[in-house]
């Protein structure tokens, strides 16, 4: 059996109404900014929502999504849209919320130039590698989690709502799993890796 979190979390779609603590969101929130970072520009920031404050930002999202249907700024994408409908369902019933933004990016709506696409990947992947820090955390600590980036549906109603500047990467929803998902499936090693000895 494995016992390390990497192999025993899964992404949870159904909450219990159980509390979750500010101490336990400190512990993730913790665990976030000890993640490695490029150049150690630490570019993440976190907003915790609970309360009318996260039903507030839901009705964003909300906003986002049926305007997406008439008047789309992922145009090509919305396939996804009946996803990101299902993602809201979830946001609403997770008891916490948290915001995930890039305090050095800006929209992605607003092209770049080759450096700061550079830059900006790598501090995406800084701001990933917090994120799997608070993922893994939250499953030693017992709590079901999901990183939620269908928020782009509604960037602009978001980052609106926000007011924080930089860029909205997604969010993370933490409570308590109300069900037990099997391991999604996952391509072999022989799939993904070439060894050139
Ligand atoms: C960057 C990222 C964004 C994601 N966005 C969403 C999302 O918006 N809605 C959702 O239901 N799942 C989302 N997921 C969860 C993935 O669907 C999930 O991780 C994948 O299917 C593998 O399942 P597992 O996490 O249970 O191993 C996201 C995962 C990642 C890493």
């Amino acid at each position: 059996m494995e016992i390390t979190p990497i192999f025993t979390r899964r992404s949870i779609r159904k909450f219990s109404k159980r509390e979750v603590s500010v101490k336990q969101i400190d512990t993730l929130l913790n665990a976030a900014r000890n993640a490695p970072s490029a150049k150690n520009r630490q570019p993440w920031m976190f907003i915790v929502f609970g309360g009318d404050c996260k039903a507030e930002l839901e009705r964003c999202m909300e906003r986002g999504l049926l305007r997406e249907e008439t008047e789309p700024i992922l145009p090509r994408s919305d396939f996804g849209i009946p996803d990101a409908k299902n993602t809201l369902k979830i946001m609403r019933e997770a008891p916490i919320l948290i915001v995930i933004i890039n305090s050095n990016g800006t929209s992605p709506f607003v092209p770049i130039d080759s450096d700061d696409r550079v830059t900006e990947i790598c501090d995406t992947l800084s701001i990933g590698a917090a994120v799997q820090n608070m993922l893994l955390t939250a499953e030693n600590l017992g709590l079901g989690t999901l990183w939620i980036a269908n928020t782009c549906f509604a960037y602009p109603e978001l980052t609106e709502f926000l007011k924080t500047g930089g860029q909205l990467v997604g969010a993370v929803a933490v409570g308590y799993a109300d069900e037990t998902p099997p391991q999604r499936s996952r391509k072999g090693i022989e799939e993904i890796a070439e060894y050139r000895f």
